[in-house]
């Protein structure tokens, strides 16, 4: 894996807008996220031109179904060369050994690595006590999913940089921690409701920060990448 932390996630509807980004940031930007919506509607195509523009990606497609169904799954994604995978970490214990299983049989020298989301920044504490009646924080709830994924033998976990410090506490520094919902001083928050700037979530021990709409769609995309560097020195 690479020394730089940014994750740049194309968020966006087809290769040739991808594209356009990529080379926008030539230089600047080497890790990738490709979600459900670019995916669905390039499908490996879109992996196969990131890949021959020399850069690698995060397959952001969260699985999250029985046991079974996830472990042939990873074992699908395991061969697609890509350097990060992901997969809901509320689908339980016995689904997370299952992803682990199948990543472990895929035939490849290159296995990516699998990320468990803890909550999803766009949730707030009102989701976890209201929809799902449940009385603990949401940092209580974060970090009992780092820990199931750590016994689960995980390589990362994904969650709101609010929680990072908590959950490396909890975990140690044995697992990667990805930080999605950040957000440059005086951005547009959009739907994210826990978020923190590129600064506090390294500096609370985060390895990489994933961010989309604060670059992707900025008027000066290289400048906008340019000054999330600078206030990370
Ligand atoms: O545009 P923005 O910077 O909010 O994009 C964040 C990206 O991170 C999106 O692609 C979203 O799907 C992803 N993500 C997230 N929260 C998680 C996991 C992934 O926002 N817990």
């Amino acid at each position: 894996m690479q020394d730089n932390p940014l994750i740049v996630a194309l968020d966006v509807d087809d290769e040739v807008q991808a594209i356009d980004i990529i080379e926008e940031l030539a230089g600047l930007v080497k890790l990738y996220k490709v979600g459900l919506n670019l995916y669905l509607s390039e499908g490996d195509q879109i992996l196969n031109i990131i890949k021959s523009l020399d850069k690698e990606i995060f397959l952001d497609l969260k699985l999250f179904d029985i046991p079974n169904t996830v472990k042939d799954a990873c074992c699908q994604l395991a061969k697609k060369e890509v350097s990060m995978i992901t997969l809901h970490t509320l689908g339980g214990k016995e689904m997370l050994k299952a992803a682990v299983d199948g990543v472990r049989h895929a035939e490849t020298d290159k296995p990516p690595l699998l990320l468990g989301v803890t909550v999803l920044t766009s949730f707030d504490e009102s989701f976890i006590n209201e929809q799902l009646s449940s009385n603990k924080s949401l940092e209580e709830i974060a970090v009992e999913l780092a820990i199931l994924s750590k016994k689960c033998s995980l390589d990362g976990i994904v969650c709101s940089a609010k929680e990072v410090k908590a959950i490396r506490k909890a975990i140690g520094d044995d697992l990667l921690i990805i930080t999605p919902g950040i957000r440059p001083k005086g951005e547009d928050v959009f739907d994210q409701q826990r978020i923190a700037t590129p600064k506090q979530a390294l500096d609370a021990g985060a390895n990489y920060i994933v961010i989309g709409r604060p670059i992707i769609k900025a008027k000066d995309k290289r400048q906008a990448t340019e000054a999330i560097y600078q206030e990370i020195g």
